[in-house]
C-alpha cells in the first residue's frame, strides 16, 4: 500500500465550506483598511533569524522556544516569521520609505509560525492581519487604530470583544518600574510557578501575564506601572484615553496587560473575547506603540504603532456568530441528451461571463439524479434542458426552495436571471 501523508501537526488545511468565512473576513478587512488609508504589503515568510532575536527579544517565549529556525544551503540562519511587525519594519528601512513619505500606513495578511503547545485556537501555522503606521508619534494615531479595529470587529458582527488598554512606559520610566516589580515578586518567589521563577530573572513583566491561578493572585497585588509613568508617558496615555472618549470607543483599563514581544513603548492594547469557541485562547488581537524599533533595526528614529488580529480566532468567532456567507450557485443546469449538454455548456459559459454563478454536471445521468445534485449544491434555480426545450427555445426555471416554475425563453435567460436577482 502506498504511504498516506498527514499535514504537519498544528498546521491546518482550509477547505471549501470553511474558506468562505475567511474570504468574508479578509474582504471586509481590505475594504475597511482602504477607507482608513492603509495599503497592503507582502513580505517573504522567511527572514534572517537575527531580525527576530533583535526585535521581538531574546528573552521572550517566541524567540526562546517557538521559532522555526533552520540553516539554508549557504549556512545562513533563517526563521519562518513568527510575527509580521519586524519583517515590515525591515522592509520599511531597506526601501528607505521614510525618505519617500513622512507617514506610511501598511497592512499585511499572511501565515505566521510559532512552535507552541497546541490547543483550541492556538496553532503552529496561524494567520494574522497586521496593521502598522509609521511616522506619527501623536496619541491620536494610537486611537485611530483602536477605533479602526473596533469598527472592523463590529462590521464582522463580533460584539463580545473587549479592548484592554495599558501603557508600558518607555526607557525613562520602565526600568524603575521593573525594579519595583522584581522587588515585589521576589517577596513571593516561593509561591510562583516554575516558569515564573525563571521569568523573574529573564523577563519579569511577563509574570503579570501568567495564566496560573496563584501567579495571577500575586499579580493582582503587584505595583501598577500606571502609577510610575514618567511625565511624557503619562501625558501620552491621558490623551489616548481622552480621545477614546471623544470617539466613544469602549475600553477596559488593565494595568497588568503586558505583551509577549519586547519592542513596545507606551500604549499597549489587546482585544479579548470570552467566547467558549476559543477555549483559553481568548486574545483575538494585540498591539501597541513601538517608537524605538525602526531605529534599533538600523533605520532613522521613526515612531510607529500597530496591531495584529489572529485570523484563525476571528474566523472561529465569526462562524459561531453565524456570519457564514453562502457560496450558492444561482442556477444549476440539468441536461437530457448530448445535444442539450452542448447547449447547456454554451448557456452556462455565457451566463458566467455575464457575472452569474452557474453549475452543471458533465457526468449527466438521469434527471432525478441531476436534480438531487442541484439540491445538494443549494442552487436557487434549476433549469431542465432536453430536446423539447431546445426545439421550442423555451425552458422552465424551477425555484429549488419550492414555488411556481418560471417559463423563460433561452435567449432571455440572462436578462431573466438578472431581473430575478434584483427582485
Ligand atoms: P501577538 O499578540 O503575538 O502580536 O499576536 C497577535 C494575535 O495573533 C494574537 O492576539 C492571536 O490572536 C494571534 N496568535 C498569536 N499566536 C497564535 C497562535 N499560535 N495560533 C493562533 N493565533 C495566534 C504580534 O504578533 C504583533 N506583531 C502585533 C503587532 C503589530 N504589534 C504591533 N504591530
Amino acid at each position: 500500500m502506498n504511504q498516506k501523508f498527514a499535514g504537519v501537526k498544528g498546521m491546518n488545511d482550509l477547505l471549501p465550506g470553511e474558506i468562505e468565512i475567511w474570504q468574508h473576513v479578509e474582504s471586509t478587512a481590505h475594504a475597511v483598511l482602504a477607507r482608513y488609508g492603509y495599503s497592503e504589503v507582502r513580505t517573504p515568510v522567511v527572514e534572517d533569524t537575527a531580525l527576530f532575536v533583535r526585535s521581538v527579544g531574546e528573552t521572550t517565549d517566541i524567540v526562546g522556544k517557538e521559532m522555526y529556525t533552520f540553516d539554508d544551503k549557504a549556512g545562513r540562519s533563517l526563521t519562518l516569521r513568527p510575527e509580521g511587525t519586524a519583517p515590515a519594519a525591515r522592509a520599511y528601512i531597506e526601501h528607505s520609505v521614510q525618505n519617500l513619505e513622512p507617514v506610511s500606513r501598511w497592512y499585511y495578511v499572511g501565515p505566521m509560525f510559532r512552535y507552541e503547545r497546541m490547543k483550541t485556537g492556538r496553532y503552529r501555522q496561524f494567520f494574522q492581519l497586521g496593521v502598522e503606521a509609521y511616522g506619527i508619534a501623536e496619541p491620536a494615531e494610537d486611537v485611530e487604530q483602536m477605533e479602526l479595529v473596533t469598527h472592523l470587529l463590529a462590521r464582522l458582527g463580533l460584539t463580545g470583544v473587549s479592548l484592554n488598554l495599558n501603557s508600558l512606559g518607555d526607557d525613562a520610566c520602565r526600568p524603575e518600574y521593573q525594579k519595583k516589580l522584581v522587588g515585589y515578586l521576589e517577596a513571593h518567589r516561593e509561591a510562583l510557578c516554575a516558569e515564573c521563577k525563571e521569568r523573574l530573572t529573564r523577563n519579569p513583566l511577563r509574570v503579570l501575564d501568567c495564566k496560573n491561578e496563584r501567579c495571577q493572585e500575586i499579580a493582582r497585588g503587584a505595583p501598577s506601572i500606571l502609577e510610575m509613568l514618567c511625565q511624557p508617558c503619562q501625558a501620552h496615555f491621558a490623551e489616548v484615553q481622552r480621545l477614546l472618549g471623544v470617539l466613544r470607543v469602549p475600553y477596559v483599563l488593565n494595568p497588568r496587560l503586558v505583551r509577549g514581544l519586547d519592542y513596545y513603548t507606551r500604549t499597549a492594547f489587546e482585544l479579548v473575547a470570552a467566547d467558549p469557541v476559543l477555549g483559553t485562547a481568548s486574545a483575538v488581537g494585540g498591539g501597541g506603540r513601538y517608537d524605538k524599533l525602526v531605529e534599533s533595526l538600523g533605520g532613522s528614529a521613526v515612531p510607529a504603532v500597530g496591531f495584529a488580529l489572529g485570523l484563525d480566532r476571528l474566523c472561529l468567532l465569526a462562524k459561531a456568530a453565524g456570519q457564514v456567507p453562502t457560496g450558492r450557485p444561482e442556477l444549476f443546469v440539468v441536461t437530457v441528451g448530448p445535444a442539450a449538454r452542448d447547449r447547456a455548456l454554451e448557456l452556462a459559459t455565457g451566463l458566467r461571463h455575464a457575472g452569474h454563478r452557474v453549475e452543471l454536471d458533465a457526468r449527466g445521468g438521469s434527471v432525478k439524479s441531476q436534480m438531487k445534485r442541484a439540491d445538494k449544491s443549494a442552487a436557487t434555480y434549476a433549469l431542465v434542458l432536453g430536446d423539447q426545450e431546445l426545439a421550442e427555445g423555451v425552458a422552465q426555471l424551477k425555484p429549488m426552495a419550492g414555488g411556481e416554475p418560471v417559463r423563460v425563453a433561452l435567449d432571455r435567460l440572462e436578462a431573466t436571471l438578472t431581473e430575478l436577482k434584483q427582485s
